[in-house]
This record gives structure tokens, sequence and C-alpha cells, in this order.
């Protein structure tokens, strides 16, 4: 799909950058921006940088319309700006450098200027004008079209020296490659920064010309054994020039450079978006993904006369926020193991509260974890003193960007206790994690998170992705937290929640109650006295539209969202995670008539356990699936009994099944949530399950 460029004089985007845009929903907002910073001239700050730079980055087309990205370095000085809609780059030609035909007089030109060191940068495109006779032939000016920002998220901090002086070029001849060599995919899969160029052209006649940074993990690309390169999007500043650029036109130009050597890398070859893939969701913080097939390569080794050392803590922080293709390609092989249960090892014990105590747990089969969304729950399989099996579900409260999982548990039962006495090597069977009960840290409505007891636990993963996605984005989904606890003593996660609001910078707002304080003291140890209720809710949240997320107890669980309800608050805004057979009652007044179901067996039917080689009898009255299931021995898997998670779906093989009311889990054809299915009018003689 090539979308035509510069078509919409409506808006400041081109039609490429506007379909980036707009998969990620941000068209109406990058409006504003893009007419405010894109300017036709450089600002005085911008005019002041450029001559403190020893090199600078540029995108050029060749007499075949192939894109190319090179470098022209000079000691500090060599570029000034005489006037605001000028650029002087005092720069000799390079005749082994394939961009040079681009740099001709009159050709569009992309520039950025960037110093590692401070990580200050800025981007122009603009028109090549060559004059004879200043400063050397090589001279040129750039006639500023557009100049504006760019990311600096992913910049390595680098100091830089002269190694000759910069008019002397190396002696090194150039190579043109049929294919990445090994010393091409080495410096490639090292690498953590490069140079991309790309160019549309307009409706008008005119070209546009970027050259722009990527950076990220030393191995954030990915060469396939095709030699395709593929490199993960970051978050950046949502213009997605390059991204966008690529939907009008896909040819590009990659620069990688061997910082130690000076050697340069440049390629030039077609790139291709990748706006929808699992490979996007396993590589963490990707949003995207781009491919780039070279066709002409050049290795020129030596070309600059600049090195660079990285800085001490020279990595750019928002590294931290973003994965690898080692771990990426784990996480998709952990996913085809599908619901399997697998070895977990407890990595490390932590005591929350007097109750509630935490269990970090990681793979012991030596792959990775399935990542959760936030407020997942991880299916447990115990294996008790006796040699008996307890399966049991416990919402995570690390949100997905923590690359860990923990569950935090109340002593509360047989399964909580074993729990509770598993110390650090103790080993667990877990399957990935499942539910639907997550929020969407994307979203801008607010979030108010109400959280009763042991209920912080899955809100509490929802506030981390929240304020992570945040900071990672920068822009942070609001989000009010009312924690409800009996006692001051028995409240968990004090420390990590006021970390929390504390990165969330007045967008994150915490209300804490207790029914019991005892000795607590009001203000310091809690907000307010009592339990969550409608007037608390009233007297504190602002006037707005929101999603309410609820967790805790059933009765916390009824009167809140009855509660909600009757002040029109609609179905679909509350949230809730709900488990056993007493799940939660909603009034669906109001909301979209619901599916019809069909009515349960009036007679008894046989239910074949076909995996397992066993039968049952069903009979109206007899309860769910699962419940036969289980009377007759088998020990299928389930998670919250209520239908809300899918994790004791089988696969119907024979006959039909009906629910007394819709599960909130969206069932997949041909399966049954066998936790509150029961066998259908109709279904004949006998129900099949792959069980
Ligand atoms: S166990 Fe959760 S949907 Fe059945």
């Amino acid at each position: 799909m090539h979308p035509q460029p510069l078509q919409n004089p409506a808006s400041p985007w081109h039609a490429g950058e506007l379909a980036i845009q707009q998969s990620v929903g941000v068209v109406g907002r990058m409006d504003m921006p893009g007419r405010k910073f894109l300017r036709p001239f450089l600002l005085d700050q911008h005019r002041e940088f450029y001559p403190l730079l020893h090199f600078v980055v540029l995108g050029s087309v060749d007499a075949q319309g192939d894109a190319w990205a090179t470098v022209r370095a000079g000691e500090p000085g060599f570029l000034h700006s005489p006037d605001p809609s000028t650029l002087h780059v005092a720069a000799g030609r390079d005749a082994a450098d394939p961009a040079e035909p681009g740099l001709a007089d009159g050709h569009a030109v992309g520039l950025l200027g960037m110093d590692p060191m401070t990580r200050r940068r800025n981007r122009l495109n603009g028109t090549v004008r060559r004059k004879t006779g200043v400063d050397g032939a090589g001279a040129f000016d750039i006639g500023v079209v557009q100049s504006f920002g760019n990311c600096p998220r992913y910049i390595q901090n680098r100091s830089v020296r002269f190694v000759r002086p910069a008019d002397e070029p190396t002696q090194v001849p150039a190579v043109e490659l049929a294919s990445l060599d090994q010393r091409a995919q080495a410096l490639i899969a090292q690498a953590d920064t490069f140079y991309v160029a790309s160019y549309v052209d307009g409706e008008d006649g005119l070209r546009q010309v970027d050259v722009s940074h990527r950076g990220g993990k030393p191995g954030f690309v990915r060469i396939d054994a095709d030699g395709t390169l593929t490199i993960p999007d970051f978050s950046g500043n949502l213009f997605f020039m390059t991204l966008g650029n690529f939907l009008v036109n896909p040819k590009a130009g990659l620069l990688f450079i061997d910082s130690e050597t000076g050697e340069m890398l440049q390629m030039t070859g077609e790139a291709s978006v990748i706006l929808d893939s699992p490979e996007i969701a396993a590589f963490e913080g990707a949003e995207r993904l781009w491919t780039f097939k070279p066709r002409r390569i050049v290795r020129r080794p030596d070309a600059l006369p600049l090195r660079w050392s990285m800085a001490a803590d020279g990595w750019s922080p928002h590294l931290q926020m973003t994965g690898s293709w080692a771990d990426a390609s784990q996480r998709l092989a952990a996913a085809r193991l599908g619901r399997q249960w697998r070895p977990f090892r407890v990595a490390q014990a932590v005591d929350e509260s007097s109750t509630i105590r935490s269990l970090y747990l990681e793979p012991a089969d030596g792959m990775a974890a399935v990542a959760p969304l936030a407020g997942q729950h991880l299916p447990l399989r115990l294996t008790l003193a006796d040699g008996s099996h307890l399966q049991r579900t416990y919402t995570l409260s690390l949100a997905p960007s923590d690359g860990r999982l923990r569950i935090s548990v109340k002593r509360q039962g047989r399964a909580s206790s074993h729990l509770h006495g598993l110390k650090p090597g103790d080993l667990v069977e877990a399957r990935p994690p499942a539910g639907s009960f997550t929020a969407d840290a994307a979203l801008r409505r607010p979030a108010v998170l109400l959280a009763a007891g042991i209920g912080i636990t899955p809100l509490l993963a929802m506030l981390r992705h929240i304020v992570h996605e945040g900071r990672r984005t920068r822009s942070l989904r609001p989000t009010w937290l009312f924690q409800a606890a009996r006692t001051r003593s028995e409240r968990a996660f004090d420390t990590e929640i006021a970390e929390l609001v504390k990165a969330g910078n007045a967008e994150v707002h915490w209300v804490r109650t207790l029914s019991q304080p005892g000795t607590a003291k009001a203000g310091r140890d809690y907000d307010h006295e009592g339990h969550i209720d409608m007037a608390l809710l009233r007297a504190t949240l602002p006037w707005d539209d929101y999603d309410f997320y609820l967790c805790g107890p059933d009765a916390f669980m009824q009167a809140t969202y009855d509660g909600l309800r009757e002040r029109n608050v609609p179905d679909e805004r509350i949230h809730a995670e709900a488990f056993g057979p007493s799940a939660l009652k909603r009034s669906m007044a109001g909301a979209a008539p619901a599916v019809e179901l069909p009515a349960p067996a009036t007679q008894p039917v046989r239910i074949i356990f076909a995996d397992s080689a066993k039968e049952a009898r069903w009979k109206p009255g007899d309860g769910s699936l699962l419940e036969v299931a289980e009377a007759r021995g088998l020990e299928p898997a389930f998670g919250c009994r209520g239908g809300s998670c899918g994790d004791c779906r089988a696969r119907v093989l024979q006959g039909g099944v009906t629910y007394a009311s819709p599960p909130s889990f969206a069932v997949p054809a041909g399966e049954a949530l066998i936790c509150c299915a029961v066998p259908a009018q109709g279904t004949g003689e006998a129900l099949h399950l792959a069980l």
C-alpha cells in the first residue's frame, strides 16, 4: 500500500505519516505539534548548536532514486548558520561516498545534527546550494525547508575525538559487497545505533528527504537468513517521519558506523513497515517493526577521521524499557508451548504485610516465561507433602514490563499456607498467565482502581503498568487508586505504591482507608477511616468519565458495582475480577441486549471425556461440567470458576453446551468454559469433550 504524499494541504503531515499516526490513534493530537514544531527556519538555539558539532548525518538520493545516509565531519565551526534559513556545511566532497551524487546543487537533503555527549539534536530537511570558491570546492549551504526536533531517548552518551585532520581522507579504498559478509553482520549485530535516510516526492514536485537516528540495546537489529534486517520501532515523538515515508516510498538508506575504527557500512534498499505481528508483542517496548532488504552495500574502512568512546553510564536509561531479539524469540517459543504445565522455581520470597507474602517465580525449564498482561493471573499446580495436587489461581502483582512474575498471596487456606511455606529454590507448576481483567495504559480516560484487602494485587500490576507506560510513552493515563485494609499492619505494598505515586507526577492519586485504624495516625498512615463506598468516591473524585476496576471480597465487589450502576456508570465502564461461582451479578439495564443462549438440557446426558477415556452422566441440577469432571476423578485446569478467565476451556467434539448467563470471557467457537457450562438441549445422547 503506498498512500500519496503531501496531498492534504489541510494537514502538516503527508499521507504516510498520517497512516501511522492513525494506527496509534494520534492523528488529531499531532496536528497542532505538526504546525508548531515543523518550522521553515532554524531557531536561534539551533543556530548556536550547529557550530559546536564535530559531525553531521546527511541523507541524500542518487540519480537512480536510491536513498543513502552518510556523515560529514569537521572541527567545531564547520557547520554554521549565517541566517535562520541557511546552514553552511564546510566539508569536502567525497568521491568514495555513495551518498555524494545526491548532494549536488539543487538536490533535496536531510540532515541530523546530534551531540552524543549531551543528547542535544536537531533535524532538518532542505535543498543543497553549492557555490564555488567558498571554503574550498566541497562546501555547500542547505536552504532550510523544515527544521524540527528528533527523539533523544535512545541516544547513547559517547565522547568523540579526531584521529587525523578532518580534511585528510582515508587511504583505504571502499568496497562494494554482494551481500552482508561476516564482518558486516558482526558490525550490525553489535550495533546500538544506526542512521536511516528516507524520502517522499510530493505532488507539488518537491522532494522531502529525512535522516534520523535509531538506538537500542546491542543486537536490536536482527539479521535474518536472507540478509533482511528487522528493526523494532520504539515509542518516539509520534511524528513517524521515517516510517511514514516508507509507507509512501519504501526506498531507504542505512548507515552503521564502527565507533572504534571509523568504518562506515552504507546500504540502500527497500523498507517495509509491520504494524501487526506477534513479534511486536514479544519484543518489549516495540510498538511496530520494520524490515530493510539491502540492495547495494558499500563498506568504507577508516572512512571517518572520528572515533567515539562510550561515556561512563553512557547507555540511554530508556534502553531498560526495551527488549532484545533473544528475549523475544524465547517468549514466542514459550507461547508455542500453549497451556502446558511448566516447572517454575521460587526465586525470592518477600513478606509484604502481616498476612501477605510475595513469591517471585522464574521458569525452571530454561525457557522464558510468557509475558502477562497487567491484571492477569497465574494458574498454579502445587504438590503437597502427601503427594496430592492442588490447583489454584493467583493474580500477578508485577507489570509485564517488570520482566518477572510475582504472586502475592494472603494466607487463608491449604494452598496459600503451602505457598507461604515455600523457600527460594522450591518448585511449583504454572501455566501461562490468563484472564481478561486487564487495563489498557494507552487509554486517556482516567482509571479508578478500587482494591479491598488482597484485591490490591491485580490493581498494583495495573498501576505499575500504567506508570511504566506513562514514562515510556510520555503520556500517563490519569489514575486513582483507592486501597482499603482493615489495619495498617495488614495493608501491603506501601513503599512500592508511594514510589509509583511519586513517579506518576501528580497523575497518580492514592487514597488509603482503614476500617480498624487502632493507633494508626490519620494523614500519615491512612486518609479515611472506614471502607471504600460511594460517599468516599463522590467526595474524592472530580466530576469525570472514568473506567472503574474492582477487586476484593464478593460483598465489596457487589456493593461497589451496584453503587456505581445506581449512579448511572455504564456496565461496560466497570471492570471486575470476580472469582468463584458467586461471581458478580451485573445489571444490564440500558446495555445492549444479551445474546440469546440455548436452553439447558432437561434430560440426563452422557459426558464422554475423550482424552482420558472416561465417561460420566450429567443430570439437570448436577452443576457445571467442571464439577462433573472433578467428581469423575479428572483434574481439568481452571482459574476463576466464574466464566471470566478462560482457563477451563475445553474443545467440544460432539454435542453442544450452554450457560446460565453469557460468560464474560469470549469463548472461542467449538470450545466450552466447563466451569460454568452445562449440556444444551438437543445435544442428544452424549456430549464429547476433549478432556
Ligand atoms: S475457570 Fe475461569 S472461565 Fe472457567
